[in-house]
């Protein structure tokens, strides 16, 4: 039975040859004809009508799966305003979780050797243990890896100058600048939409339809997302100051007097919070703190805010850092010049340099040893362990 039911639908092998090449042969030989000028014409207009979708009917190209992202809410307490998020790029939980990946993923470089993560480390709050880091092309980066931390309360003026306008615009050149992941966007774009667990976070994060359609924007927005999500609330100084739950010891509360700064007419006082301010540490200002002492404006070796101003009174000027989680941030300046709190410290103390850019904030104090100690057991409690620790953050793979 089953045997003549094969035989029946068995169609004579040369069939399968023939037939389709006599209409081959036919359909060409009708183009000859003076009216076949409409045949011309329906090839030509579908050859070059629409070029800007050449895979169209590319089933390979199509990522199946839903779009339903979900809003992210920040969950910040009442005395931590809610910040800005840009309008193009909208906060989602899928959105962060794909950027979470992607700071992770080494194949952001070219050689597929760092991520984001290798020079930005959790348990550093984001940022490394040593001066300069090792770039994608093996060399040494010229500038200390900063901590990412509350990124989304100041988005302007990022990096130790100031040079990058936004989180997305960071990554873009992060990813393809040689001292950083020595990437090239056409490489890591083929790796990353390969992947098909990629495709359909790419798909569930931003609706993208098709493989071809994801693009180094897209990755931008994600990370971003994530480094938005990078928020430090939950320090023993939140704690006490902001949510009136335990003390400081006696030691940091005469710290903390020492660090916010008295009426200015004090002039033996290490005021640091004229430029530290708090709750964020940073006022996200430029400023020289005197941490140089050239000949002249010109002979800094990094220019600093300078190089991206072309102001001649803008060289030796950095942004001022914050100081949330610097206890784990070591070396610090922007070139990691200083190893411990207590070399910043004896740097604060001596004044600077007099230089003409000089902040006028920088100005000599004496500290005794115990002084110095209470200085640094107050900055310890910037120490935010809820954030370092947060699974959250961690790396995903
Ligand atoms: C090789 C080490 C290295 C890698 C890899 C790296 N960074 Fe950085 N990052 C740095 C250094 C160094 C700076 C400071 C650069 C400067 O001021 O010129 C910095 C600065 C930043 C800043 C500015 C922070 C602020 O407060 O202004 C952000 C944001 C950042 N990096 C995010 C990233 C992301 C996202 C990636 C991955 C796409 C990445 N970085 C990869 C070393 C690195
Ligand atoms: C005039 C403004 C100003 C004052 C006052 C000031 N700082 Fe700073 N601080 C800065 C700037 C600017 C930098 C970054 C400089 C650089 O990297 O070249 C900085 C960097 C630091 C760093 C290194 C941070 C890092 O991530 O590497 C620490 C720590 C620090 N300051 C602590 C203090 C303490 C403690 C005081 C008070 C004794 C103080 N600062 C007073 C402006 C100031």
């Amino acid at each position: 039975m089953i045997e003549t039911n094969r035989q029946k639908n068995k169609k004579p092998r040369s069939s399968h040859i023939l037939y389709p090449s006599l209409h081959v042969i036919k359909f060409m030989k009708s183009l000859r004809h003076p009216k076949s000028i409409i045949i011309w014409l329906f090839l030509a207009i579908g050859l070059f009508s629409c070029p800007e979708d050449p895979c169209d009917g590319c089933v390979d190209d199509v990522i199946p799966g839903d779009y339903n992202p979900t809003a992210y809410g920040f969950q910040f307490p009442e005395w931590l305003p809610e910040f800005e998020v840009p309008s193009d790029n909208p906060m989602t939980v899928e959105g962060i979780a794909l950027g979470r990946k992607l700071f992770y993923e080494t194949d952001l470089s070219g050689d597929r050797n760092i991520s984001c993560a290798s020079c930005h480390q959790l348990e550093n709050s984001f940022s490394d243990n040593i001066p300069f880091s090792l770039a994608g092309n093996g060399q040494m980066t010229s500038r200390g890896a900063m901590a990412l931390v509350n990124l989304g309360f100041n988005e302007s003026n990022l990096l130790w100058d100031g040079g990058v306008q936004t989180l997305e615009e960071q990554v873009l050149q992060a990813v393809e600048d040689p001292l950083m992941l020595d990437g090239d966007w056409i490489d890591v774009l083929d790796r990353l939409t390969i992947d098909g667990e990629y495709q359909q976070m790419f798909r569930a994060a931003f609706g993208v339809e098709r493989k071809s359609e994801i693009s180094k924007d897209h990755v931008a927005k994600a990370i971003a997302q994530f480094e938005r999500t990078l928020v430090s609330y939950n320090s023993r100084y939140d704690q006490v100051v902001w949510e009136n739950d335990g003390w400081f010891t006696n030691e940091e509360e005469r710290g903390r007097a020492l660090f916010f700064k008295e009426d200015d007419q004090q002039v033996e006082h290490p005021g640091c919070s004229h430029c530290h301010i708090a709750k964020y540490f940073t006022d996200h200002s430029f400023r020289n703190n005197g941490i140089d002492g050239p000949p002249s404006l010109s002979d800094f070796e990094d220019p600093g805010r300078g190089g991206v101003t072309g102001v001649y009174f803008d060289n030796g000027k950095f942004r001022v850092p914050t100081l949330r989680n610097i206890e784990v941030t070591a070396p610090y300046m922007h070139d990691g010049r200083f190893e411990t709190l207590e070399e910043v410290l004896d740097h604060y103390s001596a004044g600077g340099h007099d230089l003409e850019n000089e902040d006028p904030n920088i100005r000599p104090f004496t500290l005794t040893e115990t002084q110095k100690q209470d200085m640094i057991s107050f900055l310890k409690t910037l120490t935010d362990t809820v954030f370092l620790n947060k699974t959250d953050f961690k790396n995903p793979f």
